[in-house]
């Protein structure tokens, strides 16, 4: 048993938006989703499990002061997490606790967890999160059949509690297929990274918890009266994702792209009670660059549960793109990521 072991994982940006929850006790999605991998956006996470541990103890380090209202951690610098807080707090000490049992390990364990981007705004932190925790439990373990079967690794991240987190633990484009019946769900890449370089620069407008977690919002979507039209919906728009990312077609993958998130947005914002994670800069944002595209800019957006806006280029535009960002009112900083490779285990520990 290794006892001690490392993992980074990215963030990912999703094209199809997974929303609302089938069966909250599994963690079952009601659609399937489909997502780039993000090479600047990661989780850095080192497990380590010690005899001399009578309890589990969980530390995160958040950049960019997001969580700081939250759980106490202040930026930068490493603050313990605790089972009580709930959501997605006492999701990873269960995951823990999952692992544990499955390797039939007594001993505690130690896990120090950082973000090298602000937590809980629209970056899918949990997805990054959980990938590096899941990881580097299972390789920490000793689990080696978990650690090179990516399939596997992804349904015990589901079990985990975070569905988006399933998409980090394949390289490049990657979608969580339903089965037919609705009843599972599986995780399998569309395409690996080098199959298109694509760009999502991430305008951030806003780095504070926002108000209404993800896992909150799932178990409302069904009480929009636009759910069942969009579920409807995405029986056509998850397969022209897909295709237009297998033709990289970007026109098609753009408008899919918009639709798909502002298709969402309504669900969310028709939710009882309602939930709205825009800012009046998250809507400016979303108006220029349909102006910019106006003016023959190829230029998409997509937005997760936050404020934050992805904004999605080709190559041969990023440095355009970037510096209208960059100069635009209530941006904050520009993450420029392009698509990358999924969780993986490495050398460099924490502790
Ligand atoms: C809007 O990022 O909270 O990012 O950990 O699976 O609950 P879970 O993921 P979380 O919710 C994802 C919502 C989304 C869309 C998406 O990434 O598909």
């Amino acid at each position: 048993m290794a006892h001690k072991a490392s993992a980074i994982a990215p963030a990912n940006i999703a094209f199809i938006k997974y929303w609302g929850q089938k069966d909250p006790k599994t963690f079952l999605p009601f659609n399937g989703s489909l997502s780039m991998n993000l090479s600047d956006c990661t989780t850095h996470t080192t497990v380590e499990f010690r005899e001399d541990l009578t309890t589990d103890e969980i530390q995160i380090a958040f950049e960019g002061g997001a969580g700081a209202s939250h759980a106490g951690p202040v930026e930068n610098e490493f603050a313990p997490i605790r089972r009580e807080d709930g959501d997605k707090h006492e999701l990873a000490f269960a995951q823990v606790d999952r692992v544990k049992a499955l390797a039939e390990i007594t001993a505690g364990a130690r896990v120090q967890s950082r973000n090298n981007f602000p937590a809980d705004s629209g970056i899918a932190s949990s997805a990054s999160g959980f990938a590096a925790l899941t990881l580097a439990l299972v390789t920490a373990a000793g689990l080696n059949d978990l650690v090179k079967n990516h399939v596997a690794l992804s349904t015990l991240v589901r079990a985990g509690g975070s569905v988006s987190a399933m998409r980090s633990v394949m390289d490049g484009f990657v979608e969580i297929a339903m089965t037919a019946d609705g009843a599972d769900c599986e995780a399998r890449q569309v395409a690996p990274p080098d199959h298109w370089l694509l760009f999502d620069l991430v305008a951030v407008v806003n780095t504070t918890k926002k108000s209404v977690s993800s896992s909150a919002g799932h178990l409302r979507a069904e009480t929009s009266p636009h759910f069942a039209k969009r579920l409807e919906d995405l029986k056509i728009r998850l397969p022209q994702c897909r295709q237009a990312i297998q033709a990289r077609d970007f026109g098609i993958l753009g408008h899919v792209m918009e639709e798909d998130a502002l298709s969402m947005h309504q669900v969310m914002q028709t939710s009882d009670p309602p939930i709205n994670y825009f800012m009046p800069e998250t809507v400016a944002l979303m108006e220029a660059v349909r102006q910019w595209r106006a003016e023959g800019l190829p230029v998409y957006f997509t937005i997760d549960a936050g404020p934050n806006v992805h904004v999605i280029v080709e190559e041969s535009y990023v440095n355009t793109v970037r510096e209208k960002l960059a100069y635009f009112p209530g941006v904050q900083r520009v993450i420029i990521n392009h698509p990358a490779q999924s969780a993986h285990v490495v050398d460099d520990h924490l502790f």
